[in-house]
């Protein structure tokens, strides 16, 4: 086994704490990744929220950037010292209809996620990206072409495919009216996503704080708390992106989809009610989608490149992981935190 240092939460309201895990060796086509940069997505604090205190070792992260530093004899199209990124699916069965169809993110047989999933292989319980050493299967790493920035890119790979695909799927192109409900990591990303993919954007966030930032962006807001702003716009939206992270009432929401329009509702998972009549009134759709599968990941990862799409980013180093949850945890991140390895090898 191969040792690495992590963070390690212990619980939900504890401090994670730096400890050493161990990686696999390596299988013929895996390859084993130098993480330099993780992103802090609002899954893992969900994750860390939700952790009992007690069984399998949480180690949160599923959106890396990092460098190639062993190849597998198997494995095929990466060399030693590439840079690459890894998402929060590590496997899948790889013959299912899902998974032959490119949407390895719904694998029939449960895709392995990054952390607290378990290996297809040992039955182990994989742990993440918050480490500087993560072993994966070839087929789940992306290259990622020189120009952009690792640290900025980190996010793309749960954050932005989890909007990209949606997006995609509901044919967002020109003269779309798109919303995006929530500005946070996913939210922004969607903004930047459907900013460049020629959409008329509108951002719903609770407060006028984030304004300015969405005009950088190229979308107007409008307040989702005030009654009257989202009476105006009623019936408007082609696609809107629902990324909030709390448990919401989606009335007002799907009260702004257009005629035969697609609420995507990315943000909190779990139960919902939905009042039918909601959806009958505009035979409007209500949607959901996660993660990407390797075509659309890949595919994301070239238009990106191509439009020089990255995360806004707030770097700190990995010591500073408690810091960077409590700031998410309070909305105060503009727009995504990554976590820079580094310190771990001191
Ligand atoms: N489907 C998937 O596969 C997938 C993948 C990744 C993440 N997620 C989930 O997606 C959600 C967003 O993740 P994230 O990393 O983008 O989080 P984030 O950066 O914290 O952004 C969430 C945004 O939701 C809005 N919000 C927060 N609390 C709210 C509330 N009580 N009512 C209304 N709006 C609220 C805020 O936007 P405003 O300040 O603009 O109001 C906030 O910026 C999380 O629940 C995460 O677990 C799902
Ligand atoms: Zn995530
Ligand atoms: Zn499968």
């Amino acid at each position: 086994m191969r040792p690495t240092q992590a963070w390690l939460a212990d619980g939900p309201r504890t401090p994670l704490r730096r400890a050493e895990i161990h990686r696999r060796e390596l299988r013929p086509d895996d390859i084993a990744v130098r993480i330099d940069y993780c992103g802090v997505c609002h899954s893992d604090l969900h994750a860390i929220h939700s952790h009992p205190g007690s069984g399998p070792a949480l180690v949160p992260g599923h959106e890396f950037t990092g460098t190639v530093t062993e190849v597998g004899p198997a494995a095929t199209g990466f060399a030693v010292g590439d840079l690459v990124a890894v998402g929060n699916i590590v496997d899948s069965c790889g013959v299912c209809p899902m998974c032959r169809a490119g949407q390895e993110n719904f694998c029939a047989d449960f895709p392995t996620l990054t952390y607290a999933g378990t290996d297809r292989h040992d039955g182990s319980t994989t742990l993440g990206g918050y480490a500087r050493e993560y072993v994966v299967r070839d087929r789940f790493a992306y290259p990622i072409s020189g120009g952009l920035d690792p640290a900025a890119v980190a996010p793309l790979l749960c954050a932005g495919v989890t909007v990209w695909e949606p997006i995609r799927a509901l044919g967002v192109g020109p003269d779309t009216r798109v919303a995006v409900a929530g500005l946070g990591g996913l939210g922004h990303l969607a903004v930047k996503f459907a900013v460049a993919l020629g959409a008329d954007v509108t951002v719903l966030s609770r407060s006028a704080d984030k304004t300015p930032d969405a005009q950088t962006l190229g979308a107007r807001t409008v307040v989702s708390t005030d009654p009257d702003q989202m009476a105006a716009v009623r019936d408007t939206f082609d696609v809107v992106i629902d990324t909030i992270s709390a448990p919401h009432d989606l009335t007002p929401y799907l009260r702004t989809v257009a005629l035969d329009g697609t609420l995507s509702h990315l943000g909190h998972l779990g139960t919902v009610s939905v009042d039918m009549t909601d959806l009958l009134i505009g035979r409007k759709k209500l949607s959901s989608a996660g993660s990407g599968g390797r075509p659309a990941t890949a595919e994301m990862l070239a238009f990106c490149a191509e439009h020089g799409i990255t995360a806004d980013v707030e770097v700190l180093a990995s010591a500073q992981i408690d810091e960077a949850l409590e700031r998410l945890d309070r909305n105060d991140v503009r727009y995504r935190f990554v976590l820079d390895m580094s310190d771990l090898d001191g």
